[in-house]
């Protein structure tokens, strides 16, 4: 039998609305409990099947999801989109599962949004995006292009449809490793220093009031148990605690299952103590990740939910349910 090795959810934090944890709340209850998810981890973890993972499995419960990341000037290929059978994903929001939307996140199209509302002059914001010279001036001016960012993703949270309800239920954001991510979500604090009124102000103000609201965004932080990575994970957390963006709990990928009880593997170990053989590597590797997640649950105080190493061609399909799965207590 499977032995669960999910934290308890009363190390949730005391910030988060009461109301939304039960014990049999899963990972993906409490990640829902937000509007924005935002998942993010270091490099290679599994971030980007997870987000399409959630997607898959926030949308069979019927919400509308929209799935999106930033865009890289010059990327062709995005693997996030790779998972929904494209090079890239849209810059128009387009329907790309059932109740699956997405739409890549592009600085300009936040700068030029962000000119439409200030401007209020269409001819205007066009002739000023078709100079090149200011084109120049806003790729390189500091934060301009994380400003033009940050401007996009939260129009598409306050994207309304014609009877007035939210366009999205759920946005889950593939966000850039560690110091990316933590550049976004700083990004009030920063230009809170330079400007504190006017437009910009008044834009970070309303993003404040969006992503730094625990009932409305939360980042799911996805890791490998592996010591290292557990290291960055509990920094990455800090990081996010430190720039006001609520955690909605640890996603701990790629693990693999412990089949043995305590007395197994001690036999185990005993017989395989003489020779490099399989065996003996698969009981190290389980070994090695259950002291990760007990550090992790040491040093942390979120949710903690254990995704299997799959071996499987739908691997997302695979995740999507283990998400929704057992609950966290
Ligand atoms: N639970 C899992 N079981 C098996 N393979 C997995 C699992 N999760 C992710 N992978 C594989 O791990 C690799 C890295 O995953 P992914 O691209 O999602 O990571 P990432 O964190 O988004 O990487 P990057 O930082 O480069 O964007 C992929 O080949 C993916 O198929
Ligand atoms: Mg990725």
């Amino acid at each position: 039998m499977r032995r669960s090795i999910d934290a308890p959810l009363k190390r949730v934090d005391k910030r988060l609305p009461a109301a939304k944890i039960s014990v049999s709340s899963t990972v993906l209850d409490f990640a829902l409990a937000a509007r924005v998810i935002f998942v993010t981890g270091k490099g290679g973890v599994g971030k980007t099947t997870v987000v399409a993972a959630l997607a898959r499995a926030i949308a069979a419960r019927g919400h509308r999801a929209l799935v999106t990341e930033i865009g890289i000037p010059g990327d062709d290929y995005s693997p996030l989109a790779g998972l929904f059978g494209r090079h890239q994903l849209p810059r128009e929001e387009t329907l790309l599962l059932p109740n699956i939307h997405g739409v890549i996140l592009l600085a300009q199209v936040g700068q030029e949004l962000f000119a439409a509302r200030t401007l209020r002059s269409k001819r205007l914001v066009r002739r000023i995006f078709d100079s090149d010279a200011i084109q120049g001036f806003l790729r390189f001016a500091p934060s301009c292009r994380e400003l033009g960012i940050y401007y996009h993703l939260l129009s598409l949270v306050q994207k309304q449809d014609d009877s007035g309800r939210a366009r999205y239920d759920k946005i889950i954001v593939d966000m850039p490793a560690t110091g990316h991510a933590l550049a976004l979500t700083s990004l009030p604090k920063v230009i809170k220093k330079l400007f504190q009124r006017g437009p910009i102000a008044r834009v970070i103000e309303e993003g404040q009031r969006c992503f730094n609201d625990p009932q409305m965004t939360r980042a799911l932080v996805v890791t490998l148990a592996d010591q290292l990575p557990v290291s960055e994970t509990i920094e990455l957390i800090a990081g996010l605690e430190q720039s006001d963006t609520a955690v909605g709990g640890i996603f701990v990928n790629r693990v693999t299952e412990n089949l043995f009880t305590h007395q197994e593997a001690e036999l185990l170990r005993a017989a395989l103590s003489n020779g490099q053989l399989l065996g003996a590597e698969t009981l190290d590797r389980i070994g090695k990740a259950s002291r990760a997640i007990a550090r992790l649950r040491a040093d942390t105080r979120y949710p903690i939910r254990v995704v299997p190493e799959f071996a499987t061609a739908d691997l997302v399909a695979q995740i999507a349910a283990a998400i929704d799965g057992e609950p966290t207590a």
